[in-house]
C-alpha cells in the first residue's frame, strides 16, 4: 500500500512547535518513500498539522478537512491525517465529526506517525492522543530551510493560565538531555546550518523534570546552563530562543546572553496584560512591576536588544481602565514587535466557564486600538537602524524583487539588499541601513565584493 510513488503533503497552522513537528514528520514520511507534493488536492496522504490557541485556529482545519473528505469519496485510497493540538484536544470526537479521516493523533505522537501509519495501511482507523514519553528522535527532519533550523529543547507546560489549551494538548514538561540537542546542533552545523532556534513553551522552565535536577530549584541543568553548554557548536554562528516566561527569566540567563557571543540580542518574553488584577485571574504569577523590572535588566546588559512579546485583550471582566495599563505598558516599553490577539473562550479552560466575558465588538475595539499602537511603537524602534551596520544572515531572494537577497538582523528584522542569492545564501553580511519600515529594514552590503571573490 505504501508504494514509492505516493504522495504526500503536510499543512501546517499554528506555533513553532507545530512547524517544527510538522518538519520532523516530513522526514518520517520521506523515509517511508513518500515524495512532497505542494498541492493539497492532488496527494495520495494528506496531513493538516492543526492549532487550538483560538477559536479561528481551530475552524480553519474544519473547513480544509470538508474539502478532502468529499475527495476522499472519489479517492477512497487518499489517506486523511489530522495532527497537533486540534486533533489531541478533540480525540475521538473528531472522528465522529470527520468520519472520513484514517488517523488523528496527538503532538506527542509526531514520532510515531510511521508507526501509526503502518496501522491505517493495514486498513485501521487511529487514534493516537494518550500521554507518551516522547522518545528521542531518529528521523532526519525534513526540513524548510537549509540555512535555519528549529531545535527543539523542552516539550509541554506546566503552567495554568486560565485561558490556555496548550497544557492540555501539549501534555507536561519533558526536557530533551543537554547531550541531544547539542548532538542535533552538532549535525545541523555538519550540514552547513547557520543560525539555530531553541524551542520550548516556555523555554526558561528547560530542566527542571531531568534526573539530577533539585526539587528546591537549584536545579543543574537550566536553561541558562544549556546556553553555556551549547554555544560552541562548530559552523553554527547564531542562536536564538523562544518562548521566554516571566516567571522564569533570571538575570544569570540575561547575563549569559549578553556573554555569548552567539546568542542573538533578541527576546520574545510575553507579558499577555498590563494590569495586575487581570494577570492575577489569568495565573501568570507576576505583576507589570516583575516583567518592567525584567525588561529594565535586559536593557541594563544590552541595551539595544530587540524586544517582543505576546498580548491578549478583551481577557473576561478587562475594564476600559485595565486595558489602558495595557496600552501603557507597551507605551513605554516600546517592542520591536508585538502578536495581539482578542481573548477567545477555549474548551476545558477555567476562563472559558466565567460569567464575565466581554462582547466581541469591546474585544475588537480594544484590540484595533492596541494594534495602531504597536505598530507606531515599532516604527519608532525601526528608526535606531536608518544608517547603522547591521549583521545580516541571508536566507533566501526577495520573492518580491529577485535582484534582492532577504535575511534577518541579530535582533529578529527583516532585511533586504541587492545581492545575488546564489553567492551570497548562508553568508553573514554587513549591511548598512538606507531604508527603515515598521518590521523590516532596506540596505546596502559593505562586503559584497570580498565574498564574490
Ligand atoms: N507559552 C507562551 C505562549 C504560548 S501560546 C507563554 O506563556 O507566553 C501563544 C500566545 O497565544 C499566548 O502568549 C497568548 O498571548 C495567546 N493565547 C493563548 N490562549 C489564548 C486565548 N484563549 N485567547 C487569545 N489568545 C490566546
Ligand atoms: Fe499557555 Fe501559560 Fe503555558 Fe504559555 S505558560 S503555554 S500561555 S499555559
Ligand atoms: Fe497552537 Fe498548539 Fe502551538 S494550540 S499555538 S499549535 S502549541
Amino acid at each position: 500500500m505504501a508504494g514509492s510513488a505516493r504522495q504526500y503533503h503536510i499543512t501546517t497552522f499554528g506555533c513553532q512547535m507545530n512547524k517544527a513537528d510538522s518538519e520532523r514528520m516530513a522526514g518520517i514520511l520521506d523515509t517511508m518513500g513518500l515524495t512532497w507534493t505542494d498541492d493539497p488536492y492532488d496527494a495520495d496522504v494528506v496531513l493538516y498539522n492543526t492549532c487550538t490557541i483560538r477559536d479561528n485556529a481551530e475552524q480553519k482545519v474544519y473547513s480544509y478537512l470538508g474539502r478532502q473528505a468529499r475527495r476522499k469519496h472519489e479517492n477512497p485510497d487518499l489517506t486523511l491525517i489530522v495532527a497537533g493540538c486540534v486533533a489531541q484536544q478533540e480525540g475521538e470526537a473528531l472522528l465522529r465529526r470527520v468520519p472520513e479521516l484514517d488517523l488523528v493523533m496527538g503532538p506527542q505522537h509526531a514520532n510515531r506517525l510511521q508507526d501509526l501509519l503502518e496501522q491505517v495501511f493495514d486498513g485501521n482507523q487511529v487514534v493516537a492522543t494518550e500521554e507518551v514519553d516522547i522518545m528521542e528522535d531518529i528521523t532526519k527532519p525534513r526540513r524548510d530551510s537549509t540555512i535555519t533550523a528549529w531545535v527543539n529543547v523542552i516539550y509541554g507546560c506546566n503552567e495554568r493560565c486560565t485561558y490556555c489549551v496548550v497544557p492540555g494538548v501539549r501534555g507536561i514538561e519533558q526536557s530533551r538531555t543537554p547531550e541531544a540537542i547539542r548532538a542535533e546542533m552538532e549535525e545541523l552545523g555538519r550540514q552547513g546550518f547557520k543560525e539555530v532556534t531553541l524551542l520550548g513553551q516556555n523555554i526558561d522552565a528547560y530542566g527542571r523534570d531531568l534526573p539530577g535536577s533539585t526539587a528546591d530549584g537549584r536545579h543543574q541543568h537550566t536553561f541558562t546552563d544549556l546556553l553555556y553548554f551549547v554555544h560552541d557548536v562548530p559552523g553554527i554562528e547564531r542562536i536564538r530562543f523562544a518562548t521566554s516566561h516571566p516567571r522564569y527569566f533570571t538575570e544569570r540567563l540575561i547575563r549569559a546572553c549578553a556573554e555569548l557571543p552567539k546568542v542573538c540580542e533578541h527576546f520574545h518574553i510575553p507579558f499577555q496584560s498590563g494590569d495586575n488584577d487581570v494577570l492575577k485571574a489569568m495565573a501568570r504569577g507576576y505583576t507589570h512591576e516583575k516583567y518592567r523590572r525584567i525588561i529594565d535588566t535586559v536593557r541594563r546588559y544590552l541595551p539595544d536588544a530587540a524586544l517582543s512579546a505576546d498580548a491578549i485583550v478583551g481577557f473576561p471582566g478587562e475594564t476600559e481602565e485595565q486595558f489602558q495599563r495595557t496600552m501603557d505598558l507597551v507605551n513605554d516599553i516600546a517592542f520591536d514587535q508585538l502578536n495581539t490577539a482578542a481573548y477567545s473562550p477555549r474548551p476545558g479552560t477555567p476562563a472559558a466557564l466565567w460569567e464575565n466575558q466581554l462582547s466581541e465588538e469591546v474585544k475588537a475595539d480594544r484590540l484595533q486600538r492596541l494594534n495602531h499602537l504597536v505598530n507606531t511603537k515599532a516604527a519608532e524602534r525601526s528608526q535606531r537602524y536608518a544608517g547603522r551596520t547591521e549583521e545580516v544572515l541571508v536566507e533566501a531572494a526577495n520573492p518580491k524583487n529577485p535582484t534582492q537577497v532577504m535575511g534577518r538582523t541579530r535582533g529578529n528584522r527583516l532585511a533586504f539588499f541587492p545581492g545575488d542569492i546564489a553567492l551570497l545564501k548562508g553568508e553573514l553580511v554587513p549591511v548598512k541601513i538606507t531604508e527603515v519600515r515598521p518590521f523590516s529594514l532596506t540596505g546596502e552590503p559593505l562586503r559584497v565584493a570580498a565574498i564574490a571573490g
